[in-house]
């Protein structure tokens, strides 16, 4: 749970009535979303139902079919003549996604480049920013995440929750608005998965607005302002962990739930949790 949402503001990300096609398979049939300042929306959803193509298509890795994808209020992707959409140039697309972050399943650290400089050399590349600052910046995204200690580490001698929290350095050291993330926790060995969730706690507290596809859902229900369940491509339901994980009419979100556990310990768990 954040501090209070910015409702009144325009959202960071809204995205209206998008499609993605990928030939003949409708993947995204008609997403509403707006996420707002401060607000972590978690979303949930089966496995194929278009969570990760979701996320992509918000940070433009995947060209939307259909619909409209504003960040801060500029349209993403393209630019819209007399109602046609045309697409716009690369630059421009960079241009007005540069405040988003995404942190994959896979870490993708470059294997022989230190954690200093796998998250300094994005800096220097895409923001042309000085050695000497950039890696100044690097080190204290490392020291937020708890890595200051193991700047000087190549990928291969850290652990994969460590390798995923310079991810996440990596990727706030751009210092962006929003920051996405497709099951960060995924690929890790279930002792590993705290110390990620526990840096992501931390930066929902300071008021990080986060796009979060997760199959944790104690995170979830501790840390989301809003869960949208995703089935075949559309918003089947979404509302306020409450919602979503106590009323749940759907039945197919029933089912989802239920396949993934035991619904009344996992609620015993936020509950008894340090929510704040
Ligand atoms: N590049 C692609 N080409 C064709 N089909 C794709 C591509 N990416 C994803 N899909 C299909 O889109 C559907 C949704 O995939 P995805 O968004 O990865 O689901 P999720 O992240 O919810 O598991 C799946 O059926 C997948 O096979
Ligand atoms: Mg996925």
């Amino acid at each position: 749970m954040t501090a209070t949402p910015d409702t009144g503001s325009r959202p960071i990300i809204d995205v209206r009535g998008v499609w993605k096609r990928f030939g003949t398979a409708e993947v995204l049939k008609g997403i509403d979303l707006a996420i707002r300042k401060s607000e972590v929306t978690c979303i949930i959803g089966p496995s194929g139902s278009g969570k990760s193509t979701l996320l992509r298509c918000i940070a433009f890795l995947e060209e939307y079919s259909e619909g409209e994808i504003y960040i801060e209020g500029e349209l993403l992707g393209f630019s819209l003549e007399n109602g046609k959409r045309r697409r716009v140039s690369d630059a421009e697309v960079a241009r007005v996604r540069r405040n988003v972050g995404f942190v994959f399943q896979q870490f993708n650290l470059w294997p022989h480049m230190t954690a200093l400089e796998n998250v300094a050399m994005p800096l220097k590349l895409a923001r042309g920013i000085a050695r000497e600052d950039a890696e100044k910046r690097a080190r204290r995204m490392l020291e937020k995440v708890g890595l200051g200690h193991r700047a000087e580490a190549y990928p291969s001698q850290l652990s994969g929750g460590q390798q995923q929290r310079v991810g996440i350095a990596r990727a706030l050291a751009m210092e962006p608005h929003i920051m996405l993330f497709d099951e960060p926790t995924s690929a890790l060995d279930p002792e590993l998965v705290g110390e990620v969730l526990q840096v992501m706690r931390d930066l929902a507290a300071e008021g990080m607005t986060m796009a979060v596809v997760t199959h944790e859902m104690g995170f979830a229900a501790q840390v989301a302002d809003t869960v949208v369940f995703i089935d075949h491509g559309v918003i089947a339901a979404s509302g306020s962990p409450q919602q979503v994980f106590r009323k749940d009419e759907n039945p197919r979100l029933r089912q989802f739930l239920q396949n993934y556990f035991e619904r009344n310990v996992f609620w015993q768990g936020a509950e008894d949790g340090a929510a704040p």
